[in-house]
């Protein structure tokens, strides 16, 4: 990572408080300190990713997963069945400073409309270890050992109203996605993450495509896809004072390429704003649901396409399947 990149990071809009800010930087100190030249990722001596394979790490998993998503008990994955999915396939990936585990994914074996693939449950890092590259060096770590096994496709959810995920699975990774699940795990859970429903944009990782080969190379396609933004009315956009507007449905489904806005830090708006969040939510969800199943694909996304402290907006296409 440049000097000027480890600034930036630090910049006010990627970081919910200046608690979270303060701790985050005593966290990574060491680690920056340690590799100032590191290309977008942690230095690979100050973490390590590898496959994890006793019940004490399996158990380090669930401290983690409920730490990250702020479950109650009942919301966190059983041990027990945690063990059984290690034993019958499934992928355990853990990232470590020294002893400590730091993040984690999770995927495991699965038959969706009778094609074998992988799903891929959950994806973790430790808050004060965020924005280093870690999330991005376990997907790939994951890729690399579903290969192995002579599969070539990952499916996985997330809540497209995240703008850092969204970042990461579509410019960073290369997913798209054709299919919107309206409160996928249920209205509410007891996590932090879920408090504005479950909505998720169901993805999908074509492993061995050229386009994921591109982005696992960094090749990014931002300039192009801003390009494509920029000549579209959003569907859905800020509206100024940040709230969502929506455009005219059947206009915006009559053309080939589609543009979705979303806030830049949806977790802020949470707790801040709940109505207004909400609102977020009904705005996308509508916009996703008609324009996917009009036919059209989630390609891209382009984070700050106004500024830093703007919204990031999605690019849906009609695609020749
Ligand atoms: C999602 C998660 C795994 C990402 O982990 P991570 O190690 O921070 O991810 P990376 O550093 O590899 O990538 C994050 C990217 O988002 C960027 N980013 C940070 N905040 C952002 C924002 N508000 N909008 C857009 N991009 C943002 C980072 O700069 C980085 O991109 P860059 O490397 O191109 O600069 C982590 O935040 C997490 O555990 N979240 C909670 C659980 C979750 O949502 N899991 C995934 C679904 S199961």
């Amino acid at each position: 990572m440049q000097l000027s990149s480890a600034i930036y990071k630090y910049l006010p809009w990627r970081t919910s408080s200046l608690a979270a800010a303060r701790w985050r930087w005593l966290a990574r100190s060491s680690i920056l300190a340690e590799n100032l030249t590191m290309p977008n990722s942690v230095s690979n001596s100050a973490i390590s990713i590898r496959n994890l394979t006793t019940i004490e790490e399996l158990e380090a998993v669930l401290r983690l997963e409920k730490e990250v998503w702020g479950f109650e008990d009942a919301d966190v994955t059983p041990l027990t069945l945690a063990v059984a999915m290690k034993a019958t396939g499934s992928i355990w990936l853990g990232a470590f400073k020294k002893d400590a585990m730091v993040g984690f994914a999770f995927a495991f074996p699965s038959l969706e409309e009778g094609k074998v693939g992988f799903h891929s449950h959950t994806l973790a890092v430790h808050p004060a270890f965020d924005n280093l590259g870690l999330g991005y060096q376990l997907k790939l770590a994951q890729r690399d050992r579903v290969l192995a096994r002579g599969i070539a496709e990952i499916t996985w959810t997330f809540d497209p109203l995240r703008s850092r995920n969204a970042h990461l699975n579509f410019a960073k990774l290369g997913v798209i996605s054709n299919s919107y699940r309206l409160d996928f795990y249920g209205a509410q859970t007891s996590s932090s993450l879920h408090t504005n429903g479950t909505d998720r944009l169901w993805v999908t990782w074509r492993l061995a495509d050229s386009r994921v080969e591109e982005r696992v190379k960094g090749r990014s396609r931002r300039s192009e896809t801003l390009d494509a933004l920029a000549l579209l009315e959003p569907l859905v956009r800020f509206n100024g004072d940040g709230n969502p507007a929506e455009a005219d449905l059947c206009q915006a489904l009559s053309r080939q390429r589609i543009a979705i806005e979303i806030p830049g830090d949806i977790g802020q708006m949470e707790s801040s704003d709940i109505g207004r969040a909400h609102q977020w939510r009904l705005a996308t969800r509508r916009a996703f649901t008609e324009a996917l199943n009009a036919g059209f694909t989630v390609t891209e996304f382009c984070r700050s396409i106004r500024g830093q402290q703007g919204p990031g907006a999605y690019l849906l296409e009609r695609l020749n399947h």
